[in-house]
């Protein structure tokens, strides 16, 4: 009975270390949500820029070496480790982690039985506070990764494979997963 008790609570104080109260989950759901729109912001605004000034020409080869530079600097104002991940990659920088992919298969299973996909924070092998978010398609993605000869140009494919010859972000629909932002809390 006394080992019983013991167990219990050297149980509970393991749970305890490597677990959040709702009330931390939610804070740190509420700075993931802030960080991954800070640099979608920050990546859309110069994509955009790129865009008008020469189309996907220029602004595909600007994703080529920008998209990683702009990222680690959006890490470094923030102190996390910023990342964005899909099943389906165009640069195999970008490859999941397993838990990474974990979850993408997580949110598809979620989508086909048409319920919601949110956030996730939970504690990673490094001991760190993680945060998950889902990146859905929109519909000025789809000039370069929606479907060749619909929104994706002949032109734009060439580069694109050019670039990036397994590329397989491409043949996205407007609201479709793309992949997820993935950003680790440092200590
Ligand atoms: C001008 C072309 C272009 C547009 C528009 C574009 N992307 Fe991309 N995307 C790229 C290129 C090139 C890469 C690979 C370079 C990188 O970002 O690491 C990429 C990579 C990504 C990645 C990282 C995963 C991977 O496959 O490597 C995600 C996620 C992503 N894009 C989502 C989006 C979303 C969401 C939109 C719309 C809001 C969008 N993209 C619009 C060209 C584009």
């Amino acid at each position: 009975m006394k080992n019983l008790l013991l167990i219990l609570v050297f149980l509970a104080m393991i749970s305890c270390s490597n677990s959040m109260t709702d009330k931390e989950k939610q804070e740190y759901t509420d700075i993931g949500n802030e960080i991954s729109q800070a640099s979608f912001k920050a990546l859309s605004e110069k994509l955009t820029a790129q865009m008008k000034m020469g189309g996907t020409a220029q602004a595909i080869p600007f994703c080529n070496i920008e998209a990683m530079p702009l990222t680690q600097e959006m890490s470094e104002k923030y102190r996390v480790n910023i990342k964005r991940t899909s099943n389906k990659l165009r640069n195999q920088k970008n490859k999941p982690t397993e838990r990474e992919l974990e979850i993408i298969n997580n949110y598809h299973k979620l989508i086909s039985e048409k319920k919601g996909i949110n956030p996730i924070v939970e504690i990673n092998n490094n001991n760190n506070r993680h945060f998950y978010a889902p990146i859905v398609v929109k519909a000025n993605c789809l000039v370069c990764h929606g479907k060749v000869g619909e929104f994706v140009t002949v032109k734009t494919d060439s580069i694109i494979k050019s670039l990036y010859p397994n590329d397989k972000a491409i043949g996205y629909n407007e609201g479709d997963l793309r992949g997820i932002w993935s950003i680790e809390f440092k200590k």
